[in-house]
Order: structure tokens, then C-alpha cells, then sequence
């Protein structure tokens, strides 16, 4: 027997019995979709009842208020759900009359719908042949081809995207895809799969090798950057200097000047610097003080930052930026310049 057939006859005895899988109406099972993208079934189940009886038609959707539509999907999180599913069913009123699209690819066009959520709704509802991956679908597959990719690069999602959809049953899309997904959610499970009654036991790769826990494989943690930021708090009695960021993090924000380094420098390295002393060439200048270090964590970088107080005697200085010190509080400024702006009684 081959994958599929091996994955329907488990799913036939072994199916879980949800309302979005005794309808095909397209609008029910985009919301169903939709609703269970970062929710938990047991979770979802409530609001999918509440949804269909509150908004029965994607017309009812479209024609109600944003307010009533994120009162319906309060306590769920992720609110931009619910806003791209009010968003999508006006477009689909303007665009389509009202009736749902029917084509996959003008149904991955409606916003909030990615190729899973597009593929979902034309197997389930129009019976076509797009197969689902989602992250039981990557586990299910990467246990039992021991595939040693992680589906976050372009090459894992390319390889588990094109071998779902060879595995896709020719006749049984819909119940294909159901099948995989409950099989990952209820057997191949995360955590203590129950491997002692799967019926893919004799080929699943995983369990025959004793490595059941290695999959899906997953890329080593993101490399966190460490900066060594030492920001110039450039002023005279009155101003300071503050520029505003261009690209990167913290893009349009304003913040002071600052001499960055790969590595931890102590405070006399840094005055010793070629940075320093490129900075400061032609300027006139006094050490004031200089900070303690503060330490900022953002999820691929973690910022070590010192402030350098600076008194010059100009308020002239090209490529740079002087403001009258009592307006500081007007400008947005990241969290850590922010801290350091209190923490020092300057707003
Ligand atoms: N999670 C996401 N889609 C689902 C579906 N159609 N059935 C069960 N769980 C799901």
C-alpha cells in the first residue's frame, strides 16, 4: 500500500468529527482556516460556532461593522485575522458579487490568505488538487522520509511543498489533506508521538532509526548579533545633537550619534579609537561623563549601549542635527534612547 492509502484508511477510523469538515461552503471553511491559524481546535471551535451563526453569509461580513466583527473574535489574539477577513469580504462583495472565488489562485489573492490557507479551501470546498502544508504536514513527512531540512529555508519549503503534493491522493484531495493534518495534530504528534500503534511503523525513517526527536529538523537558533553601540550625547547649554534614522531598525526614529564596534571595548579603547578620532577630527570638545552600560535585547540583536556626554561649543556641526534640549520629549525615540532620556532627567 502506498503513503496515501495507508493515511486515508488510518484517517477513516481515526477522524476527528469538526463542523467545518461536514460542509463545503466556501466562506465557512476560509473562517474555520482562518480562526485555527494560531488557535487550538478545542479553542476555535467556539468562535467558528459563534462566526456562522453572528455573520451566516461572507454578504453579512462584509456589511457589518469593524467593531461588531472584533468584538465576535475578542480573546483570540492576532487581531489582523480579523481585520484582513472583513477587508477580504468586501472585496470579495466589489469583486466577485458577493460569491466566494473559486479559483486558487484569486482565492491566495484575498488578503490574509496564504498558500495554506489557499490550498485549504480549494481541496475542502472545490475538491482541488493543492495539498496542504502546515506544520503537522512538515513533521508527519520529515519523520518518515528523514528529511534533515527545516521547512524556514526556501530549499526545506520547495522540497516538503513539492513531495505533499506528490503524495496527494489523485482522487481524495479534500480527505487527504484532513487526513495528514489530524494524523500529525492527533498521532505523529510533537511531543511523544504514539508510535506504538501508527501504521506507518515499518518504513517512518524516524522511528527506525531511533531519531524520532531530530525531526522535523529545524535551523540552529538565529544568531543573535552582539553591537557595542557607544552613543555621543553631543550638547551645548541649550541643544544636542539628533539625527534621524534611515533604513534598519528603529528606521525614522531619532537618535543621537553613535560610534559602533564588533567587540566589547572598555571606555579607553573606545577614546582611543580611529572612530573617535574620526569623529571628533576638527571638533572642539570636553568629556562630561559616560554611562553605565545599558543592555538591549530585540530578537536578532542584542544592543550594548553607553552614553557619552559631550559638551561642544558650537551649534554647527555638518551632518548632524542640533535641537533645543527642552524639546526632546517631541521626538519618537527608540525605548533604550527613551530610558536613557529619563533615567537622566532630560524629559
Ligand atoms: N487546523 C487547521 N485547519 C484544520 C482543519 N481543517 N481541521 C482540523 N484542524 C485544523
Amino acid at each position: 500500500m502506498n503513503f496515501s492509502q495507508v493515511l486515508l484508511d488510518w484517517y477513516r477510523l481515526n477522524k476527528r468529527d469538526l463542523p467545518w469538515r461536514k460542509t463545503n461552503n466556501p466562506y465557512f471553511i476560509w473562517l474555520s482556516e482562518i480562526i485555527l491559524q494560531q488557535t487550538r481546535v478545542e479553542q476555535g471551535l467556539p468562535y467558528y460556532l459563534k462566526f456562522i451563526n453572528e455573520f451566516p453569509t461572507v454578504i453579512d461580513l462584509a456589511q457589518s461593522k469593524e467593531d461588531q466583527v472584533l468584538k465576535a473574535w475578542q480573546g483570540l489574539g492576532y487581531y489582523s485575522r480579523a481585520r484582513n477577513l472583513h477587508f477580504s469580504a468586501k472585496y470579495i462583495m466589489e469583486n466577485y458579487q458577493g460569491k466566494f472565488p473559486e479559483k486558487y489562485n484569486e482565492i491566495l489573492n484575498l488578503k490574509g490568505i496564504g498558500e495554506y490557507t489557499a490550498a485549504a479551501i480549494s481541496s475542502f470546498s472545490f475538491g482541488l488538487p493543492y495539498a496542504v502544508v502546515d506544520s503537522n504536514v512538515v513533521r508527519v513527512l520529515s519523520r518518515y522520509f528523514g528529511i534533515d531540512m527545516s521547512f524556514n529555508t526556501s530549499l526545506g519549503k520547495s522540497k516538503y511543498r513539492k513531495l505533499a503534493q506528490d503524495l496527494l491522493d489523485k482522487q481524495n484531495h479534500a480527505e487527504n489533506n484532513q487526513a495528514i493534518m489530524d494524523f500529525g495534530a492527533t498521532q505523529c504528534t510533537p511531543k511523544s508521538p504514539k508510535c506504538d500503534n501508527c501504521p506507518f511503523i515499518l518504513n517512518c525513517v524516524a522511528y527506525n532509526t531511533n531519531s524520532i526527536n531530530k525531526f522535523p529538523f529545524r535551523n540552529k537558533k538565529n544568531n543573535v548579533k552582539k553591537r557595542f553601540l557607544n552613543y555621543l550625547f553631543i550638547n551645548t547649554d541649550n541643544h544636542i545633537v539628533l539625527n534621524k534614522r534611515g533604513a534598519g531598525v528603529w528606521q525614522g526614529l531619532y537618535d543621537f550619534p553613535f560610534l559602533e564596534y564588533s567587540v566589547k571595548k572598555n571606555d579607553e579603547q573606545v577614546m582611543f579609537s580611529n572612530e573617535w578620532m574620526l569623529f571628533f577630527k576638527n571638533i572642539d570638545y570636553k568629556i562630561e561623563s559616560v554611562s553605565d552600560e545599558y543592555i538591549h535585547k530585540l530578537s536578532h540583536q542584542h544592543i550594548f549601549a553607553k552614553f557619552w556626554k559631550i559638551n561642544v561649543k558650537t551649534t554647527s556641526l555638518s551632518n548632524h542635527n542640533f535641537i533645543k534640549k527642552s524639546r526632546l520629549k517631541n521626538y519618537p525615540v527608540s525605548i533604550l534612547i527613551d530610558k536613557f532620556l529619563r533615567e537622566n532627567d532630560m524629559i
